[in-house]
This record gives structure tokens, C-alpha cells and sequence, in this order.
């Protein structure tokens, strides 16, 4: 498998006239979760998720031939309109490290204006749609420069691709409804390297299942997911958990494909639990979870108890809990979710997102 270091993307005339490109892309929440990595962002285990669609980045890359002789990349960052240093320095590090795949980014002078859907301080990890939203604008300005992306399952392979050294989990918001990343004999052509779609082969039951997200809080989580990879490297549980994964998602395929919603509930309850578990036992131990979380957690399965509606829980590594629910019981969860959940969040803040279309160019 090529690693897309391709050396002739270099721009043979300073005669190029400035343009932009925009792409929307979405985040996404893991059902499969991955959590511990080796190697430049490669997978300690095969994870899946679902596409979501409202909460997504945007992102404007504009280009200009250079204006000046220097050789690093040169970069002017807008996040919501505003300059943002931090994000800026992480950009230009990320930009260097792909600029032997995409060589003529240093013949450039760029600008990115970046901006998110979802409110700016809502505790929702952003950086799964903002790489891949990112990787989608550099893989259509090499194809704008140098017609080398044609082919569009070619195109989303190397999208998910550059968007996984960003980000691991962005790998997997290229794709529409749902995708897989990291090698299983349970998906032929899965691969480390790049997600793969999952979308058409679901049942239609999750092909637009809603997940609203309930904001227990609004911080800053107190350890990075970086972090969080990195204390699975000695941590006594690693092994046990990477088979947990792969068993979990052994049944969880099959149940996606015949649109079992109890199994697929059950193993999305379990890997969010078993994630913070792992926070938990970690060497330093932490706890992400709020009180609130674990109220709303009892909350719904109690109501799931007493109506028997399908509705289950996730958890991405933070807070906020992520209820999942198909179309038909919608008016039910709602009325539940405004009376006894919407009072237990941080400003009453909760997000209606669902299973989406994937990214769009604008
Ligand atoms: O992509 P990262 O490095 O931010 O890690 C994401 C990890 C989880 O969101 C907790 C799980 C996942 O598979 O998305």
C-alpha cells in the first residue's frame, strides 16, 4: 500500500491564479471504540462509528502562488474569524508532516478560515471534523492543481488517510451513515491505513438513528485524548481490552447489517463503559465522567425499562452522553429528554445530531 509520498506534485510555474475550496465535514461517534494506538496513528484495534451530520466543521482553505523565497509552509489561520495561534502552530506542524505527500503546499501561500456548527464551549470534541475537513480541501487542491483524483473511491481512500495523521478518528468521517478503520478479517479491504465505508450495508433501521448529545458539562476535559492513548501503552488491561474490541465488533457487524437494535445497544453501552473503565484503571487514574453523567445514565435505563423503547447510550471521552434512538420513537424520547435529561445539563444545553450524509464540498 502506498503512502502517498509522491515528489512530482510540485508546481512548475509561479503563473497560477489564487482560488479556495470549502468542504463541510462531519464528526462522528464510535460505537467500536479506539482507544490506544502504535506507530504513526495506526489502530491497537478495529474501531466503528457513525456519521454524524450537525455537528460538523467548515473549512475554507484559500491558495495563492508564494510571495516570497522561503521553503516552510506558510499559513494564515481564522477560527471563527478570529486569529488562533494555538490552533495555528498545530496546523503548520500537521501541514509539514503531509507536505512530502502534498509537496506543492510549500510553493503556497494559504489560508485557512475554519469554523464549527456546534456552540464553541460545549465539551464536543472537534478535532475528528476539523482534520477531515482539512484532508478533504488538500486532496481537492491537489486535484485542482494536477487532476490526479478522478476516481472518487480513490479520492475518500486518501482523504481518510491524510485526515487519520491529524486525527485518528477523522479517518472515519469521510464516509456517509457509518465506516470502519483498522484491519479485521470481518471487513475485506479494511485497513489500518485508511477507513472504509460501512454505510450500504446497514439496515435501514441506521440509516439516520439519532444520537442527541446531552452536555453534562461544558469544560475543557482535564486530559487529552493524546494523553489517554498514551496510558494504554502500560496499561494491565491493554491486551484484554483490544480482544474485548474485536469481539464487540464481530456482533456488532451482523447486528448492523439486520438491523438488531438490542444487540447493537448492548455493545454501544459496553464499549462506552468499558472506555471510561479504562480511564479509570489507568496509571494515573482519571475520571471524565460527571455525576450528572451517571444520573442521566440511570435515568435512561430506567425509562427504557418502563416503555421498552430502543433507546440506548454512548459516551465519546468526555461527559456528555449521546442517546441513540431510531426515527420512529422520536416524539417519545424527546418529550423524556426535555423533562428529565435537558434539567441535568450544563445551561440546559443538549444537541439533536443523527446518523448523515457525510461530507459535502461548498
Ligand atoms: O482520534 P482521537 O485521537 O481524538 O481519539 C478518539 C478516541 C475516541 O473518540 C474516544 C474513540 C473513537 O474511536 O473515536
Amino acid at each position: 500500500m502506498s503512502d502517498y509520498k509522491n515528489p512530482n506534485l510540485i508546481l512548475e510555474t509561479a503563473d497560477l491564479e489564487p482560488g479556495e475550496i470549502t468542504w463541510r465535514s462531519p464528526s462522528n461517534l464510535a460505537i467500536v471504540k479506539y482507544w490506544g494506538k502504535f506507530g504513526q496513528q495506526l489502530p491497537k484495534n478495529p474501531s466503528l462509528s457513525l456519521t454524524l451530520s450537525s455537528s460538523f466543521t467548515e473549512t475554507l482553505l484559500e491558495y495563492r502562488p508564494r510571495e516570497t523565497s522561503e521553503t516552510g509552509i506558510s499559513l494564515e489561520f481564522f477560527f471563527h474569524q478570529e486569529e488562533n495561534e494555538p490552533f495555528k502552530a498545530k496546523l503548520v506542524k500537521y501541514l509539514e508532516s503531509v507536505s512530502d505527500i502534498f509537496p506543492f503546499l510549500r510553493q503556497l501561500d494559504l489560508t485557512i478560515y475554519s469554523g464549527n456548527s456546534f456552540p464553541h464551549s460545549a465539551g464536543i470534541a472537534s478535532s475528528a471534523s476539523a482534520m477531515s475537513a482539512l484532508a478533504l480541501c488538500l486532496c481537492s487542491l491537489e486535484h485542482e492543481l494536477f487532476e490526479t483524483l478522478d476516481d472518487d473511491a480513490e479520492f475518500d481512500r486518501k482523504a481518510s488517510y491524510v485526515a487519520r495523521l491529524g486525527s485518528g478518528s477523522a479517518c472515519r468521517s469521510i464516509f456517509a451513515k457509518a465506516a470502519l478503520w483498522g484491519e479485521t478479517g470481518d471487513v475485506k479491504g479494511s485497513s489500518n491505513l485508511f477507513a472504509v465505508p460501512m454505510g450500504e450495508e446497514l439496515h435501514p433501521l441506521f440509516a439516520n438513528l439519532h444520537d442527541d448529545i446531552l452536555i453534562a458539562s461544558k469544560a475543557k476535559k482535564s486530559v487529552s485524548s493524546r494523553a489517554g492513548h498514551g496510558l494504554m501503552e502500560n496499561h494491565p488491561f491493554a491486551d484484554a481490552r483490544y480482544a474485548d474490541a474485536r469481539r464487540n465488533l464481530n456482533r456488532l457487524i451482523p447486528a448492523m447489517r439486520s438491523g438488531d437494535l438490542e444487540e447493537f445497544g448492548r455493545i454501544a453501552e459496553n464499549e462506552a463503559l468499558t472506555l471510561h473503565g479504562l480511564m479509570m484503571s489507568s496509571n494515573p487514574a482519571y475520571i471524565l465522567l460527571k455525576p450528572n453523567t451517571l444520573e442521566m445514565i440511570e435515568r435512561l435505563r430506567q425509562y427504557r425499562e418502563e416503555t421498552k423503547h430502543p433507546v440506548y447510550f454512548s459516551l465519546d471521552a468526555g461527559p456528555n452522553l449521546h442517546l441513540l434512538y431510531p426515527e420512529d420513537i422520536i416524539t417519545d424520547v424527546r418529550g423524556f429528554i426535555e423533562e428529565e435529561l435537558k434539567p441535568l445539563c450544563e445551561d440546559e444545553i443538549y444537541l439533536q445530531d443523527w446518523a448523515g450524509d457525510g461530507p459535502e464540498q461548498v
